[in-house]
């Protein structure tokens, strides 16, 4: 894929850019990048803070087409295009937590958002995916300060966004060729490998939380419930999907 980026200092929020574009035609690999927000989003509604200069702040826009169903796909294929990024440009080894957190000792390093939007005939037009990079805070806001590291923090160096970009596209690029060849598929025990599941500990949709035991071919996660029944869940967003797994998988 040929990405073509546009280097922003100060916006509202690179998603809402790489949005307008996207609204207006924008190819895909259209890529924008800040060195601070204004409103940055995260998922669930949260915001994303960030200390300007000390992140990398990207959105990239995807047209895939096929059904909306595989959109979460690609929040996974974009965890795992960063955790290969991050070995790459900074030799740290992240764990990607379902969906796509990336996390170093049990902290959040990236944040991933990725925002679908269908053509109204039953087609995905686009995927616009937004990923944050803590790179060289060396602190947090008391509400985060628990959660968060960056890079500068795990490793004692300081680190440039330009070539963590790179290597952050390369890998998108080489991550989402084998995804639109084998579809999530192909990625799924590398993508087991550098994750938290099984194990992880997750929010189930009707209260309280279980542990992760799979994830499917189609990268829906497979949670256990207190009465010991395998749930599917597609995605943590609002439009959750779940639905009683086969008994005994
Ligand atoms: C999360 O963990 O909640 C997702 C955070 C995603 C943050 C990135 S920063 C670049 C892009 N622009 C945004 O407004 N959000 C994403």
């Amino acid at each position: 894929m040929n990405f073509t980026v546009t280097a922003l200092d100060v916006t509202d929020s690179t998603q809402s850019e790489v949005k307008r574009r996207a609204t207006a035609g924008a190819p895909e690999g259209t890529v924008v990048t800040a060195r601070h927000q204004r409103a940055g989003r995260g998922r669930r509604g949260h915001d994303w803070w960030d200390a300007p200069g000390q992140s990398l702040l990207v959105s990239v826009l995807l047209r895939p087409g096929g059904s909306p169903r595989v959109a979460p796909q690609l929040s996974l294929v974009g965890g795992l295009a960063v955790a290969d990024a991050l070995a790459d440009a900074a030799s740290v080894a992240a764990r990607i937590r379902w969906p796509n957190d990336l996390l170093v000792d049990g902290r959040k390093v990236c944040g991933i958002l990725a925002e679908a939007a269908s053509d109204g005939m039953g087609r995905l037009d686009h995927v616009i995916l937004g990923i944050g990079i803590n790179l060289n805070q060396t602190g947090f806001p008391p509400t985060l300060r628990e959660r968060a590291t960056s890079l500068g923090l795990v490793t004692g160096r300081a680190y440039a966004a330009e070539p963590v970009l790179a290597a952050v596209l390369a890998h998108l690029g080489r991550r989402y060729a084998e995804w639109r060849a084998g579809g999530f598929a192909a990625l799924r025990t590398v993508w087991l490998e550098r994750s938290t599941v099984p194990g992880q500990l997750v929010r189930l949709p009707h209260g309280g939380e279980g542990p992760a035991v799979d994830v499917g071919d189609d990268g829906v996660l497979l949670a256990r419930a207190n009465d010991g029944r395998l749930l599917r869940i597609v995605s943590r967003e609002a439009t959750e999907e779940v639905t009683a797994h086969a008994a005994g998988h």
